[in-house]
This record gives C-alpha cells, sequence and structure tokens, in this order.
C-alpha cells in the first residue's frame, strides 16, 4: 500500500492561532483526507514550536516562565484544530522528552560527521523569524518578512557547516525525490536553488544569549537553535530518537506542507542536516501563499490578523474550511476579505450545493413517497458530468490544484443543477405523473450529488456526510474509498429525511451592520453612548493593570491631512492621518462634534496599534483618542502642541 507522511508547520506558541495557521492545517488535513479516500496509508502531524527568543520574549513581558505561556497556547492550537476536524494522527510540543531525546540524537549524528565547531559570530537578528539576515536583504534596517527593526546580535557559537552543502543540496533541486520537483511549485524551487547558488554561509546552531531551549549536548551554557530544535519534530514524532523505531520506519520521509515565509528552512538547512546526519531527505517540501490583508502578510507580529472565531460562529466550520481551499490558488498570495469569504458562501455553498441539494431531495420526496427513486439510469449528462469531475478533481489533488479540486465540485454542482432545469420534472411529474422516466430523472440528480459528496467529502467532511445523509446514505467522509467515486451507488428506495436547509443564505448587508454595530460598541464609545451618561461612566477604573500592559499600547501623534463624513453613519468621520512616515484611514466616532475642517492639519493622539477594524464598510486601522464629556457623552478631542512631530510616541 503507497504510504504518504504529511505533516504542517509547528506553529510558534507565541500568540493564538489566526487564519494563516488554520489554512496551512486545513490544506494539509484535506491532503491527507483526499489520500486516505485513495485508499493510501496517510500519517498526518502538526504540532507546537515552543522554544526560543520569541517565547522567551513573550514569557519574560508577562513576567512568567516560557512553558507557562507555552501551556496555555499550545491548547488552543489544539483544541482548534479539534473543531475544524482535524485528522491529524498526532500532536508534537517541542518541549516534549521524546522531542528532545531524538534531537540530542540528529546532534551527536551531525557531531559524528565533524559538522559543528565553535566560532564568534555577529548579525543582523530578527527574533520573529529566528534568523540572521544579511544586511542587504534587510528592508531599511527592517526584518523582511515582519517590518520589524533587526537587531544586530553578537555571541559565542556552535555552527553548522551548511557551506560544505551546497554541491549535494543544488543537486538534490536538479534531480528531485521520485521524479517529482523537491520543491512546490516549481518558482520557488528556482528561489531556493538561487539562494544556494549565491553562496552558503555556514549556520550558527547554537544560542548562548537565552535559556529557554535544549540544551546543546556537549557545550555547557548553549541551547540549540529553535529552527535546528524545531525541524526535527518530523522525526522525532516518529519516535526517532527512541527505542521504537516502527513508525519512523514506516512512514519517513515526509511531504511537508508550509507557507513560503519558511522555504529556506525546509528546503535548505532541513535537508542539509538529514545529509550530515546520514539520513533521508524529506519527499517533497510543499510551500503555499501568504493570505494578505491590506497587501501584507497576515502575521501576528504585525497584528493585522483575521481570526476564525466570528466566520465559525456564524456560517459553520466548513464554510470556513471550504473558503480557505477555494479561494486561494494554492501556491499564490491571496487576500482575504469577509466580503470575498460572503460571497462565496451564498455561491457555491447556500445557493450552489446547498439549494441544489434541497431542490432536488425535495421533488424526489414529494414524487417516491419520502423515497429516493426506484430505478437507477446510466445514461444522462449528469453522469458523463460527474465522470469528468472526478477526472478533473483527481488531477488537481495529485499536482496540489486544490482550488481546482473544489471548482470540479461547484462545477458537477452546477451541470446538475443545470439538469434539473432542463428536464422540469416538476412539469413532467404534472403532466405524466410518476413514470419510469420521472424515477430515471432524480436517480440522476441524486446520484450526481452524492458523487459531488464524495469529492467534497476531503474539503468539507461534516458537510459530505450530511449530504450523504440528507441522500438516505448511511455513509461517513472518513471510510470512503475510491469505489465510491464510480456512478450508479445511491441506495433504491431508501427513505430521504426531511431537513432544514444545509447553509442558511448570508444576508451579507445584515452581516455587515452587525458585525460593524459590535465593533462600534467596542471601539467608538460616542456612537453607543449610553442614555445618561453620568450614571455609567466611572469616573476612573477599579482594576489597576501592570505597567507592561500600558505599554502595549502604541500612542502615537498623528496629523489629519484629510477627513470626511461618513455619508450613511451619524457619528463616524473618516480621517486620513500621517503618523510619522506613514499614511492611514481611521475612523473615529466624533462627525456629530467635529467638522472635517476643524480636524485637517491638526495634530491628536492616536492608537497606532490596533487590530483593523470596519466602520460602515470602511477599514480603520487605528483609533483617535478623545475624552468624552460626562453630561452629553460627547467626544472632546486630545490635541497635541503643533511642535510635537507626527509619528513621536506618546507613553
Ligand atoms: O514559523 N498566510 O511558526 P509560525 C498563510 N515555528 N499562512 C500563514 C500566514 C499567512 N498570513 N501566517 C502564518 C513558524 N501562516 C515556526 C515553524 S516548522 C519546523 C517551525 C502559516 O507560528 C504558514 O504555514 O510563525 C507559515 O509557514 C506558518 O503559519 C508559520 O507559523
Ligand atoms: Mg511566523
Amino acid at each position: 500500500m503507497a504510504r504518504r507522511y504529511f505533516t504542517t508547520p509547528i506553529y510558534y506558541v507565541n500568540d493564538r492561532p489566526h487564519i494563516g495557521h488554520l489554512y496551512t492545517t486545513v490544506v494539509t488535513d484535506t491532503l491527507a483526507r483526499y489520500f486516505r479516500q485513495q485508499g493510501e496509508d496517510v500519517r498526518f502531524l502538526t504540532g507546537t514550536d515552543e522554544h526560543g527568543q520569541n517565547i522567551a520574549k513573550v514569557a519574560k513581558k508577562e513576567g512568567v516562565a516560557p512553558i507557562v505561556v507555552a501551556d496555555r497556547h499550545a491548547p488552543t492550537f489544539r483544541n482548534l484544530w479539534k473543531e475544524f476536524g482535524i485528522s491529524n494522527d498526532d500532536f508534537i510540543r517541542t518541549t516534549e522528552p521524546r522531542h528532545r531525546a531524538g534531537v540530542e540524537e540528529i546532534i551527536r549524528r551531525i557531531d559524528a560527521a565533524g559538522d559543528f565547531y565553535t566560532a564568534g559570530h555577529e548579525g543582523w537578528y530578527c527574533a520573529n523569524c529566528e534568523a540572521f539576515y544579511p544586511e542587504k536583504d534587510l528592508v531599511l534596517g527592517n526584518c523582511p518578512v515582519h517590518g520589524f527593526k533587526a537587531e544586530w546580535q553578537r555571541e559565542e557559537n556552535v555552527f553548522f557547516r551548511l557551506s560544505k552543502y551546497g554541491p549535494r543540496l543544488l543537486e538534490l533541486f536538479e534531480r528531485g525525490v521520485e521524479g517529482k520537483p523537491f520543491v512546490f511549485p516549481e518558482s520557488r524551487l528556482n528561489e531556493v536553488r538561487s539562494f544556494v547558488e549565491s553562496g552558503l554561509k555556514d549556520l550558527s546552531v547554537s544560542r548562548t544569549t537565552i535559556s529557554w531551549g535544549i540544551p546543546f549536548p556537549g557545550r555547557p551554557g548553549h541551547v540549540v537553535y529553535v529552527w535546528l530544535d524545531a525541524l526535527v519534530n518530523y522525526i522525532t514524532a516518529l519516535g526517532f530518537g527512541s527505542r521504537d523505531l516502527s513508525l519512523y520506519e514506516r512512514y519517513w520521509p515526509g511531504i511537508h506542507v508550509i507557507g513560503k515565509d519558511i522555504l529556506r528552512f525546509h528546503a535548505v538547512y532541513w535537508p542539509a542536516f538529514l545529509m550530515s546526519a546520514g539520513l533521508p531527505i524529506p519527499r517533497q517540501v510543499v510551500s503555499h501563499g501568504w493570505w494578505l490583508r491590506d497587501a501584507r502578510k497576515m502575521s501576528k507580529s504585525t497584528g493585522n490578523v483575521v481570526r476564525p472565531d466570528d466566520l465559525v460562529a456564524a456560517f459553520g466550520v466548513d464554510a470556513l474550511r471550504w473558503h480557505l481551499v477555494s479561494a486561494m490558488s494554492f501556491g499564490q498570495d491571496a487576500n482575504f476579505s469577509d466580503e470575498d469569504f460572503l460571497a462565496g458562501y451564498n455561491a457555491d455553498l447556500a445557493n450552489g450545493l446547498g439549494n441544489t441539494l434541497s431542490r432536488a431531495v425535495k421533488m424526489a420526496s414529494d414524487a417516491f413517497g419520502g423515497k429516493t427513486p426506484a430505478e437507477t439510469c446510466d445514461d444522462n449528462e449528469v453522469r458523463t458530468a460527474a465522470i469528468d469531475a472526478v477526472a478533473a478533481w483527481t488531477s488537481a489533488f495529485e499536482s496540489y490544484r486544490l482550488h481546482d479540486a473544489a471548482a470540479a465540485v461547484r462545477t458537477l454542482v452546477t451541470r446538475i443543477d443545470g439538469y434539473i432545469a432542463s428536464r422540469e420534472p416538476w412539469k413532467k411529474v404534472k403532466a405524466e405523473g410518476v413514470t419510469p422516466a420521472l424515477h430515471r430523472i432524480h436517480y440522476a440528480t441524486l446520484e450526481g450529488l452524492r458523487v459531488a459528496a464524495c469529492m467534497l467529502a476531503p474539503i468539507a467532511p461534516g458537510t459530505a456526510t450530511e449530504v450523504f445523509r440528507r441522500l438516505g446514505i448511511a455513509r461517513s467522509a472518513e471510510d470512503l474509498r475510491p469505489p465510491d467515486l464510480v456512478w450508479g451507488q445511491l441506495p433504491l428506495n431508501a427513505s430521504l429525511p426531511q431537513a432544514p436547509p444545509l447553509f442558511p443564505r448570508a444576508d451579507a448587508k445584515e452581516y455587515f451592520a452587525s458585525k460593524e454595530k459590535s465593533v462600534v460598541d467596542e471601539t467608538t464609545a460616542p456612537e453607543a453612548a449610553p442614555s445618561s451618561p453620568s450614571q455609567q461612566i466611572p469616573s476612573s477604573s477599579e482594576t489597576k493593570i501592570p505597567i507592561d500592559d500600558f505599554l502595549k499600547l502604541d500612542l502615537r501623534v498623528g496629523e489629519v491631512i484629510a477627513a470626511e463624513k461618513i455619508e450613511k453613519s451619524k457619528k463616524l468621520m473618516k480621517m486620513t492621518v500621517k503618523i510619522g512616515e506613514e499614511v492611514r484611514t481611521i475612523v473615529g466616532g466624533i462627525a456629530a462634534t467635529y467638522t472635517a475642517e476643524q480636524l485637517v492639519g491638526r495634530k491628536f493622539v492616536f492608537v497606532a496599534n490596533l487590530a483593523p477594524a470596519k466602520l460602515m464598510g470602511v477599514e480603520s486601522d487605528g483609533m483617535i483618542l478623545a475624552a468624552t464629556l460626562p453630561e452629553t457623552g460627547e467626544p472632546s478631542l486630545l490635541m497635541v502642541d503643533p511642535a510635537v512631530p507626527s509619528g513621536a510616541k506618546v507613553k
């Protein structure tokens, strides 16, 4: 039996997961489910990356031990994956003893190969990436990924002789593995190839500046560099470094699904470590693009993230799974917007699958006394469409075009819908009664939907199982095999249950109105001022916060360079604000008190690191500060001496 071992990155535990992490995990789950459905022996690993400066920093800020931070966030990831039906077989945390044992083992092997030496080292370091960058890669002194200031770090480190592996890596890129390119997509293979061709420097693989990590064997005072530590998870989770190597022998080498941000680590460093240790290199590194927000990578360190919570609460897990898989061309970047989500939801799920299924089931049920048809039909356009769709779906999955696999489901449903429209069974039953021809028409539609559900199963398993149930089939998405895709398996005369709409249509206007209302309630007090403010606004706060909490706020002086009232709103003012060199749009609930002219050219205090929020359809990237007048609840803006330059920090 063919075997396949899929992994996701292990995520840092310095924050809660966002749409980006969810994406990688959902697409990997979709791939794992697809190949299981194809009858392969699949193993699927995910987990959390818990050592390193990133986590140590957060812990220090909070004044707790790093493991406390890790113990808090690791379950957040684990639980989210459960909620999303992620079918991982294991979840590894790098703070587990089984992991440490494997890291020590690979280090022993690399050491035995003579690939470590100790030397002084300094350079520009991004703590978010946990990586040194050559000066030429910095963008105005900032990390090219996160845009934060890189820090100059100097220390004595253990080095890995990465430079030695250039030729073997280039050979690997040239040759590929098992006839497939080592990196997907090939454009990214070219990127890492040029990186290696431009000359590899040895890599520092220990740290003495922090103590949160795995102690480096034989180097007191050093901990293992977090990336060497983290990458090894892919084999320690299979028992590498332990006495029981059965999983390791059965599943390694694996296929790593990652975001393009960590390609170099997976396609250059990781194979080099493995080569040095004399271990098999991965079968493939599959890298996808970024979900963007405002044309920037969505990232917890930039703060511009979308969390899955709201969308899931309103539309369910599978709606989001479907959107993530279908709306991003796998490998490319894509912009995440609620508008796109809702449009796709209504088109594909509410109108598409949901509506077609309800109509088809209702018509059959009405015609055949609550049952599926009593006759099969092998000769109709739906069958042809289903055969084409299954072929397109299979080839899409085999070449990581997951969005095309989703599109194949969409196309089949559209064809079924078109078939119903052209056959007009509702007219036929009136004119001719329940004829064998009517049985055959309904057989074609319901059987077509059964095949569509099989194709949907890896992407939205819960929905697939529910579609089966509504077609009178007792099957679950988890136990499908290739024969299930073959036409002609709808049970005859099976009972059809009654059911509410599968995906109720979303009213986009209503959704945004309720979302805006909650945002306005939270962020712009004046718009939602309580009716008797003097009673409700406390004069001082009861709870005291530590200074560190206050320092989380990035308060800045900004100059309003343009302003206009938002038409549909009583109180919202849209302002274009210059904060230092940066220009952004900030919406505030001040238009009932201030006119645009009163604002333009003046400087106020802004919260610069607030997560962006949509207010009446306008994305606000920050907040203007105002005192609230006790009697009326009216805002009074905090003004700044005109001599203070815009961008100045307020604390
Ligand atoms: O890098 N769009 O962890 P991490 C798409 N611990 N995917 C995104 C994304 C976005 N905007 N943001 C994050 C680490 N991701 C290391 C990995 S592996 C041995 C160690 C996804 O928490 C994407 O898969 O920063 C990316 O590679 C990963 O999260 C980075 O997660
Ligand atoms: Mg990251």
